[in-house]
């Protein structure tokens, strides 16, 4: 059963690919009453294990957004809910019955569809060039092992993320900061400065890592200045920098990215 599944996946890659940046609309319609029962049916039997969103959980894959399983027929994945997958943790579902089995999947179809809805307004090609360019993100950030590691790998950052919200990690960085990636800035006794990111800090020590990717530990009681900039690293000026169909691009490259993004939280079908 399995190489049959894993070539029909592979078989309609290129559909899914498709189907997932060309769904238009953002609003999605009410779930239908079998949709609704299916909700209920997914939460209580599924989502333990494959999370709420089903974007996978600890115990189970992504099966939201994996473009594997949504290339998969309704056909493939009611045998697969029916039969589980014998010696991987994905029981069997057959006592659940025919009609609550095709719910949850209808639910299940929801789930995908609804966090493949993305609309790319710019133009993708043109922000992976600003990205590995003149924008200057890949000296911090990394997309499909290309690039800096200063900042978060971004490959997948924009999975089922608002446009919007996307746009404003860009240009408002310090309202996604967090205390490991804040900027501090230190003056040694010796007089030289360093400017990094705290990675860690305790009452004695701190450590930094600075913008070549090195961590330093210092002794606090041996500088002779510490001071906590409250700022990301992230460069602050992007709205400015940037025109406003520049950052549309950056913004559907890194959207584009995610929807081609493998699946989080599981092997990778026919790897
Ligand atoms: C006890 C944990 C668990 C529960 C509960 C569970 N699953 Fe799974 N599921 C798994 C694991 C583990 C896999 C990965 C199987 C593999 O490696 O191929 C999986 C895989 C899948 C797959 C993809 C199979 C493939 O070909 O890769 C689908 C679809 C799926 N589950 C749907 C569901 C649905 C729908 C429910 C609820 C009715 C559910 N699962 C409940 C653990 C679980
Ligand atoms: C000087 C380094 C640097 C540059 C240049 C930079 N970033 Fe960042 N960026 C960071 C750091 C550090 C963060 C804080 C979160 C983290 O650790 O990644 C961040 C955060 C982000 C986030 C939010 C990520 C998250 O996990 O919350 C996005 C999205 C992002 N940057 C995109 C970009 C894009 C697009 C560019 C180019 C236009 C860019 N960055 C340029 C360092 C940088």
């Amino acid at each position: 059963m399995n190489r049959l599944l894993i070539s029909s996946g592979l078989g309609l890659f290129a559909a899914a690919t498709f189907l997932s940046l060309s769904a238009q609309s953002p609003q999605a319609p009410p779930l239908s009453s079998h949709e609704a029962a299916g909700a209920k049916t997914f939460s209580t039997n599924c989502a333990g294990c494959h999370g709420a969103d089903g974007r996978g959980g600890e115990r189970a894959p992504n099966i939201a957004t994996s473009r594997n399983i949504i290339a998969l027929s309704d056909d493939d994945l009611e045998g697969i809910v029916k039969k589980g997958v014998p010696g991987t943790g994905m029981p069997s579902f057959s006592y659940l019955g025919d009609q609550p089995v095709k719910d949850v999947l209808a639910y299940l179809r929801r789930l995908q569809g609804k966090t493949s809805m993305v609309k790319v307004t710019g133009d993708a090609s043109a922000g992976h060039d600003l990205f590995f360019g003149r924008a200057e993100c890949s000296q911090c950030h990394m997309i499909k092992g290309e690039g800096g590691y200063i900042g978060s790998d971004l490959t997948d950052y924009a999975a089922g993320a608002a446009p919007d919200a996307v746009k404003l990690a860009i240009t408002n960085p310090d309202d996604s900061l967090t205390p490991t990636s804040t900027v501090v800035e230190l003056q040694l006794s010796n007089g030289e400065h360093i400017s990094g990111m705290a990675r860690a800090e305790d009452n004695f020590h701190i450590t930094v890592q600075t913008k070549d990717g090195r961590w330093r530990t210092f002794d606090k009681s041996k500088l002779a200045d510490l001071k906590h900039t409250g700022r990301s690293p992230h460069p602050r000026d992007y709205e400015t920098k940037l025109s406003a169909k520049e950052l549309d691009d950056l913004v559907s490259y890194l959207t584009v990215s995610a929807a081609n993004a493998p699946a989080k939280g599981g092997r990778r079908r026919g790897q």
